[in-house]
């Protein structure tokens, strides 16, 4: 089988992104409760972009094959995962010994998300991570019944199921975007409250809305002084959940008197310790919602583009140029 494989990780990211080069090696075997699958997709997230750069908190021994998250059809199980074969699969992998861009992935059963049949494929490689993360975060707002959420990042792709979901429980989002095209871009969608981090007079605008709306959680994807800025716009009382480090700097601009007076709590989510938490047929009766809205087209990443592994370097550097047009899915062919 074809594998892409990074020889080793490098802080610049356009050296690290050109180091990649594609190796074939031998098909894996399943042994008890694994499956083999052969991947249709997978796609390029940040946390590919952090772990290439060596910045990310999964570190494999290189040379490593790079990828989390994919689409695929089981080809071949141990003992006691028989019954998916054939079936098709999304899935979220995080171990030492495999990676999404490869042309085959061998993983535990419980690792997957069996899919319905009429689940699109490109769709389904994007499925794992993004709208189960959002309905994490959203899960947040619900429990300190918050009608308010403020969000940074607010042109990509979990942002986009953060809005979506949201919408539906009435609860008001405050976007926060870094280019004019995506503000506009959000605006045009129907997105209410759009903000430019760097735009003019940013920080009196985000303060009116906040208290407008009264918007006391924020989900913060980027860090640095903007997770400051957000935390010190909202009231007592209020969360900053972080759960991306876009900026590579660390959150700032943080007065501790808020958090000792005002009740203000700064906090993380991580996607799989949202699911280890979660009971087993909860977490499938979700899936199976959220795989209907997918189904029926209501739910959609944006997808940029698909690109083949020998031309993985120009790919990449057109997803990291605009990650807010879409995502960019790796496939052994295209
Ligand atoms: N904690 C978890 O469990 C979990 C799970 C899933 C995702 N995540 C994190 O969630 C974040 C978003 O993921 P995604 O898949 O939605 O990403 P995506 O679709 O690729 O979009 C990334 C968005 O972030 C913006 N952005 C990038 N760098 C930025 C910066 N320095 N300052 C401000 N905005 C910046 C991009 O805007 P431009 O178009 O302007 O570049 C784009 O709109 C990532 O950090 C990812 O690692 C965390």
């Amino acid at each position: 089988m074809k594998k892409v494989v990074l020889p080793a990780y490098n802080k610049n990211i356009i050296r690290a992104i050109r180091s990649l080069r594609t190796e074939q090696c031998a098909l894996p075997r399943p042994e008890n409760n694994e499956v083999l699958i052969k991947v249709h997709a997978a796609p390029c997230n940040p946390s590919d972009i952090a772990f290439l750069m060596g910045g990310y908190n999964i570190v494999k021994e290189v040379p490593a094959v790079p990828g989390f998250e994919g689409s695929g059809v089981v080809v071949e199980a141990g003992e006691g995962a028989e019954d998916i074969i054939g079936r098709k699969v999304s899935f979220f992998i995080q171990e030492e010994s495999c990676g999404s861009w490869s042309e085959f992935v061998l993983t535990s059963r419980n690792k997957l998300v069996v899919l319905d049949e009429e689940m699109d494929m490109d769709q389904a490689a994007c499925f794992a991570i993004n709208p189960f993360t959002a309905r994490g975060l959203l899960d947040i707002a619900l429990l300190r019944e918050n009608r308010a959420v403020i969000q940074n990042a607010a042109g990509g792709q979990v942002a986009a199921f953060v809005r979506q979901m949201a919408a539906d429980m009435g609860v008001e989002v405050i976007d926060i975007v870094r280019k004019q095209e995506t503000m506009e871009r959000l605006k045009k969608e129907g997105a209410k409250h759009v903000l430019l981090e760097n735009g003019p007079q940013f920080k009196q605008k985000l303060g009116k809305l906040v208290r407008q709306l009264d918007a006391r959680l924020a989900f913060d994807a980027v860090g640095g002084p903007l997770s400051g800025e957000i935390f010190n716009a909202m009231p007592e009382d209020a969360e900053l959940v972080s759960y991306g480090g876009l900026s590579t700097k660390d959150i700032s601009g943080i007065n501790p008197m808020d958090l000792i007076f005002h009740d203000k709590v700064i906090s993380g989510f991580n996607l799989p310790e949202w699911r280890e938490q979660m009971d087993d047929d909860f977490f499938e009766q979700i899936s199976l919602e959220m795989q209907q809205l997918f189904i029926s087209g209501v739910y959609r990443t944006k997808i940029q583009g698909s690109i083949g592994f020998d031309d993985i370097g120009n790919g990449l550097i057109q997803y990291l140029r605009n990650l807010s047009k879409g995502k960019m899915l790796l496939k052994a062919k295209v």
